[in-house]
């Protein structure tokens, strides 16, 4: 499905988006440099009541969140990773078969660590600062 939304709605979005999918998953983020992937994260997180701060792990690769029931959720940014051994030693492989729920940024980055029953999402930008968020489910 396609959704069309203004940063206004993103929060809806995000709701919306935790609804249709398995909250053990992992999402994969496809979209553009600055496309909106990050502030989507943080809202999912948002909606998910994370109360640490969520950032764009361009540097560190892996963030880790609490979630309100005491587990853990993974928000990954593979933009630096160049190939499958970067991202493992970086902890990509871990994070991605760990049974938590997994957002991934650049997850083209290393495509073949990817679980098969990853949820693939992408973002691209619209006309008047909307964007287009596709879910394939
Ligand atoms: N839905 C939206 N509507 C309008 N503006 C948005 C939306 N989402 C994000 N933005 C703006 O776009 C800019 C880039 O957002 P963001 O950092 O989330 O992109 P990104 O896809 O994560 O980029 P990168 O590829 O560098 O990680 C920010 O200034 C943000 O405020
Ligand atoms: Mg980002």
């Amino acid at each position: 499905m396609d959704v069309i939304f203004s940063l206004a709605e993103i929060n809806d979005v995000a709701k919306l988006l935790l609804e249709k999918i398995n909250k053990k998953t992992v999402l994969c983020l496809y979209g553009e440099m600055g496309t909106g992937k990050t502030t989507l994260v943080k809202a999912i997180a948002a909606a998910l009541a994370v109360k640490d701060t969520v950032s764009s792990p361009t540097f560190s690769i892996i963030n880790e969140y609490m979630l309100a029931d005491g587990e853990s959720m993974y928000h990954l940014d593979l933009y630096r990773i160049k190939n499958e051994e970067e991202a493992i030693a970086a902890g990509v492989e871990h994070c991605l078969y760990s049974g938590r729920f997994c957002i991934v940024e650049w997850p083209q980055h290393a495509h073949q660590l990817l679980p098969e029953n990853a949820v693939i999402c992408a973002l691209t930008l619209l006309p008047n600062n909307h964007r287009k968020l596709e879910i394939n489910l």
